[in-house]
């Protein structure tokens, strides 16, 4: 028989096809029970090969020390007259020493191993010489490591200095917006509920969130299924299930919502009326009770 991802179902007695080793009815039996009872109920539900295993877990776990261990090192660094080509270099070098690869690097042809985003980018912005970090400057640093082919990924804000009282009232509403997303992570709950959850934060202090990019699933692969959004509203979407391992990465923009992605060198997007954003990202797994953050 085929069940609510087209996959085979197994004899109870047969190996999970999780790859455990465990028997099936010791395993995953009773979560896909559960999901071909809420399928046939024409609930969107994911594809039984998002959902890790322990072993995975703690792959993505080893992976996600040298994530968290460099944006740590960059905290302790970065400051005025710092340029976003220094951080790059502090991020390739600490990720390849401790025996990572920067997932970022030569990514759809991404040519720096960092993502350092200041002022009004939004998102993707390119390390380079040029980029002097000044006193009152805001900005995200977004890396992402491959360890033994598991991927991690998060990202921080960073104020330069002294920042005005509303930069860093966006900085810090972002930071409640992305933790009021994880606070909304429940098993068998929906991803609707996250986005609902930041959504209404963010707007609630009259800045928007950005549309275009959101989270994504990620573990084995950089950009898993599904997409993470943070408009949507509570009880729609797809539903999170334990061992579902994804970002929640929400952009803020103090302006409008619109975004400029025109720059000539392909990545690099701005807020479309020239507003700060700002944006923070962690990496969670979905458990039993809520869920477990791996990489911030
Ligand atoms: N780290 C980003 C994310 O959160 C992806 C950056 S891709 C790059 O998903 F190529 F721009 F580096
Ligand atoms: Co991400």
């Amino acid at each position: 028989m085929t069940m609510y991802d087209g996959g085979p179902e197994p004899g109870r007695n047969d190996p999970c096809w999780c790859g455990s080793g465990k028997k099936y009815k010791k395993c995953h039996w009773a979560c896909d029970e559960r999901l071909q009872e809420l399928f046939e109920q024409g609930e969107e539900v994911p594809h039984r090969s998002l959902l890790k295993t322990a072993a995975d877990i703690e792959s993505i776990k080893r992976s996600a020390a040298i994530n968290i261990g460099v944006l740590d090192y960059v905290g302790e660094k970065i400051g005025p007259g710092v340029t976003t080509a220094e951080i790059d270099q502090w991020i390739y070098d600490y990720t390849v020493e401790h025996g990572g690869v920067p997932a970022d690097l030569n990514y759809e042809g991404y040519p720096k191993s960092v993502c350092t985003s200041v002022n009004d980018e939004v998102c993707h912005g390119i390390p380079s010489s040029e980029v002097v970090l000044r006193e009152g400057d805001i900005v995200n640093v977004d890396c992402s490591t491959i360890l033994d082919g598991f991927y991690s990924d998060s990202s921080r804000m960073f104020c330069i200095g002294e920042v005005s009282e509303e930069r860093r009232r966006l900085v810090e509403v972002t930071r409640e917006a992305m933790q009021a997303g994880i606070d909304a992570v429940r098993p068998w709950g929906h991803m609707g509920d996250v986005a609902h959850a930041v959504q209404t934060v963010v707007e609630s202090h009259g800045y928007n969130v950005v549309r275009e990019f959101g989270g994504h699933g990620i573990g084995l692969e950089f950009h898993e299924e599904p997409f993470v959004g943070f408009v949507g509203e509570p009880d729609t979407g797809v539903v999170l299930v334990p061992g579902m391992c994804f970002t929640i990465e929400p952009m803020v923009n103090a302006g409008g919502a619109s975004i400029d992605m025109s720059d000539p060198n392909g990545w690099t997007v701005r807020t479309a009326d020239g507003s700060d954003s700002a944006q923070w990202e962690v990496q969670l797994v979905v458990t039993d009770k809520g869920c477990e953050l791996l990489s911030w």
